[in-house]
């Protein structure tokens, strides 16, 4: 059982190697330049930032600005933060430390919910499609809907009294960011000059939504190593909180640049399905995370997704003779068996396979 072993060599390394072990050394050119090792410096070139409390302005040009502002994000970067987005900082802090109480468990009892090869949830590597190199992280991935595996997992991996912690906080947590989500959405689809509740069929009953902690521990040779490779989120768009430390890398004209962590912020980017629905004006683009030799970093990533049997395609209104068709229509459940596979903002195929 490959993912397994995976999982328990990671376990079993990290914290006890001075040199990083050959498996974990990526190919020169694909290594991230590092200062020395330390978290990447603060950047100066910011992902915008969006103030969501001026959403109830009663300025109506206070909010159509706004819209503006994350549709210029969207079409440059893929990525937005949002301060002031109403999930609880309280809340937040207590799904962080529920994450570090998951992983700080011991192997065994992590290998009760490990992921099995060629599956989405559970406890284990990220590993990818004919990857040689493994990531420097461990990862935990649960679903909250169409039906939901977090008590099941939950119950596996604590006591009785713990158990009910961990289930509803990541619950509740999971909760508040789909609202959010719901909320960027009918944003996101307004900027594109349709009706606010166009996509909701794709955010709603059904629809995925998932979360992953990802932790990456303290790397001894981080510059040699990477976090979580380069490549583009298959989802509809991703709501992601960092801890305090920074590894987060955006590609922004063939650089790569560093979000800089903000316990009030969530990192918002657009998925592939997102660049699909609006016909590309939106962009999913490469990011990838970064690790460092003093500090661990967690990160909480949440997915939220269409159907699986939702068709994916962008409504006739933001199809121009400037804006030819690009892909065909496909569906989430079609993607997702290849998202790995290849990475639409890579070019390459796409067209000929969707
Ligand atoms: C991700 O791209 O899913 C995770 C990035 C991060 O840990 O910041
Ligand atoms: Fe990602």
């Amino acid at each position: 059982n490959t993912t397994l072993r995976n999982a328990s060599l990671l376990s079993a390394l990290v914290h006890k190697t001075q040199q990083l072990p050959p498996i974990f050394v990526e190919a020169e050119g694909q290594r991230p330049v590092l200062e020395m090792g330390s978290p990447p410096l603060a950047s100066t070139h910011v992902i915008p930032i969006v103030d969501m409390s001026l959403l109830s302005s009663s300025d109506p040009a206070v909010r159509a600005s706004l819209v503006e502002e994350i549709v210029a994000a969207c079409e440059k970067y893929g990525f937005f933060q949002v301060v002031n987005h109403g999930v609880s900082e309280n809340l937040i802090l207590r799904c962080e430390t529920e994450a570090h109480k998951m992983f700080e468990l011991p192997l065994e009892v992590k290998e009760r919910v490990h992921r099995p090869p060629g599956t989405s949830f559970g406890y284990g590597a990220n590993t990818w499609v004919n990857q040689t190199v493994m990531h420097w992280a461990e990862s935990f991935h649960m679903q909250l809907h169409p039906k939901s595996n977090i008590r099941e997992f939950s119950r596996k991996l604590f006591t009785e009294s713990d158990y009910t912690i961990f289930s509803s906080t990541v619950e509740k947590y999971m909760g508040q960011i789909e609202k959010l989500g719901r909320h960027l959405v009918e944003l996101l689809t307004e900027g594109l000059g349709l009706e606010p509740t166009r996509f909701n069929h794709y955010v709603e009953n059904e629809c995925m939504m998932s979360m992953r902690f990802n932790l990456y521990p303290p790397c001894p040779q981080p510059e040699l190593a990477i976090g979580l490779r380069a490549h583009t989120d298959p989802h509809l768009l991703t709501i992601l909180h960092q801890d305090e430390i920074a590894g987060l890398q955006v590609q922004i004209d063939e650089e790569w640049i560093t979000v800089n962590p903000r316990p009030d912020c969530f990192v918002v980017n657009i998925g592939d399905l997102f660049q699909v629905l609006s016909n590309t004006r939106y962009k999913s683009v490469l990011h990838r995370a970064v690790v460092n030799g003093t500090s661990k970093r967690l990160s909480l990533a949440c997915f939220l997704n269409p159907p699986l049997n939702a068709t994916v395609e962008p409504p006739p209104e933001l199809i121009t003779t400037e804006r030819p068709p690009v892909y065909r229509p496909f569906t989430w459940g079609e993607y997702l068996a290849n998202a790995y596979n290849f990475h639409p903002a890579n070019g390459g195929e796409r067209h000929e396979r969707f």
